[in-house]
């Protein structure tokens, strides 16, 4: 599937993208609901062009495959999509051969939507990559580790690369790894505003 089937999304309404192929998308394995999608293709479709869409956990592509869609609707902002691709330890009962990654299905499932034009990614623990990483980025989507350290970690590490109107978004939010890191980091800090509690909990720096 590309661009050349069609218009990519179908509506705007509020701060959702209704995009053309949900179904196809939301076939993708992963744990990502439709509405999270949509609101995530939204965020992305804000991202001016010189900055950057990074996702930290990326498993099988379809967090970023409506992260790309969201983004040519947009400004066609590049997506980085960072994980090592051999699971974590919540997910290990998925890897019975330990040998296992998920990167090919990754790129299988970005080629079949037409994004490997925007979307590039990048093997590695997600701290040790964010520690070289150079760029502004518009969207930083948080889901790789879930154990309060690790998205510390991550929010610590890639969070100040991203610059006055950009987002910072949350999977998972309700889990307590993450749920402590939007305590101690985001609510009740003038630096983040404009707050949604629709998952993925999303916050936008202010200053
Ligand atoms: C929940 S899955 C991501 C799902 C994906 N965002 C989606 O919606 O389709 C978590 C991913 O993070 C990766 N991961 C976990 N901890 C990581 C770390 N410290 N560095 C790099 N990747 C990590 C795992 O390999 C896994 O692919």
């Amino acid at each position: 599937m590309d661009e050349e089937t069609g218009p990519i999304v179908d509506q705007v309404v509020g701060s959702l993208l209704f995009l053309k192929y949900e179904d196809e998308l939301d076939a993708i394995e992963g744990w990502l609901g439709l509405g999270e999608g949509r609101r995530l293709a939204y965020l992305a479709s804000t991202v001016p062009a010189d900055q950057a869409i990074v996702e930290l956990g990326s498993w099988k592509g379809k967090s970023a495959a409506y992260l790309a869609a969201g983004s040519k609707f947009g400004h066609r902002a590049s997506v980085f999509a960072v994980d090592h691709w051999v699971g974590h330890p919540e997910l290990q009962y998925l890897f019975p051969d330990p040998s296992m990654t998920t990167l090919p299905e990754f790129l299988r499932n970005m080629e079949w939507h037409g994004h490997l034009d925007i979307v590039t990614p990048i093997s590695g623990k997600t701290a040790d990559v964010g520690k070289t990483w150079t760029r502004p980025i518009g969207l930083l989507f948080i889901d790789a580790a879930h154990e309060y350290e690790g998205v510390k970690e991550d929010f610590r590490v890639w969070s100040p690369f991203v610059g006055v109107g950009g987002w910072v978004a949350f999977h998972d939010s309700g889990a307590p790894g993450p749920r402590q890191v939007i305590h101690e980091e985001i609510l009740g800090r003038a630096a983040w505003g404009e707050l949604s509690a629709h998952s993925p909990f999303a916050a936008r720096r202010m200053e």
